[in-house]
């Protein structure tokens, strides 16, 4: 235990218990969203990573079944219709082609790890047991993803879609962080929940991202192309 940690309800003001409980929808949403669009895309995968994606649609839903179980254990509640209701709202953008399904692996996926990571001393002691199980899994299936992105845009096969591609899951990538700035961003931050703001595991992101994007002959967009706030420190070369 370190100073700062809630084990309990009891110990949580209404706020903090509203953004744990929030913390924990969002991510058993983000969970399950990975899990359905990667278990969508099968049908484009090749034999070759055929494999390596039932491995990892596995992953994303046992993630979905450790976040469900912690918010059952909290609440009481199955966090099942919550979620539901969230998929139906903000459908999960499938991909519709192998090149694309690799684009979201790669872009989607990085930006929900690299999400998580802000999570990782969290304050609310059974978040953070979670969080750290999810980000270490998570590191193990990424540079995969990469890696396909990279040589399929290299192959000169997919120069017509590729950069518009980018663009679209970049976006989606960017918009797991929520909102830069926000009143929530601050509270969670003041209580350790996370550790910096939106905007700046933003730009953690793009760095990561910054040598496959180049790699792959990509380039960053205009920002204002990508219709999102941001911050404006982002380093786009
Ligand atoms: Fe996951
Ligand atoms: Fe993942």
């Amino acid at each position: 235990m370190r100073s700062g940690d809630v084990l309990r309800e009891e110990e949580m003001s209404p706020e903090y218990r509203r953004m744990v409980v929030q913390m924990m929808e969002s991510q058993a949403y983000r969970e399950l969203a990975a899990a359905h669009m990667f278990g969508y895309g099968l049908r484009f995968v090749p034999d070759k990573w055929m494999k390596f994606m039932v491995w990892h649609i596995q992953e994303e839903t046992e993630h979905y079944q450790a976040v469900s179980k912690m918010y059952r254990d909290f609440t009481k509640e199955e966090v099942e219709p919550r979620v539901r209701e969230r998929l139906a709202d903000k459908p999960v953008p499938f991909a519709e082609s192998w090149f694309e399904l690799a684009m979201a692996q790669f872009l989607y996926d990085r930006g929900g790890f690299w999400q998580l990571k802000e999570y990782e001393e969290c304050s609310f002691v059974p978040y953070r047991g979670v969080i750290q199980k999810i980000v270490k899994e998570e590191a193990g299936h990424q540079d995969l993803g990469e890696k396909i992105v990279v040589e399929l845009c290299r192959s000169g096969d997919h120069e017509d879609v590729k950069q518009a591609l980018f663009q679209k899951w970049l976006r989606i990538g960017l918009l797991s962080f929520g909102r830069p700035g926000t009143p929530g961003n601050r509270f969670a931050i003041e209580h350790g929940l996370k550790k910096r703001d939106s905007g700046e595991c933003m730009k953690d992101f793009i760095e990561d991202i910054r040598p496959s994007v180049r790699d792959a002959g990509l380039r960053f967009p205009r920002p204002a192309s990508l219709k999102m706030e941001l911050p404006d420190d982002i380093d786009w070369s």
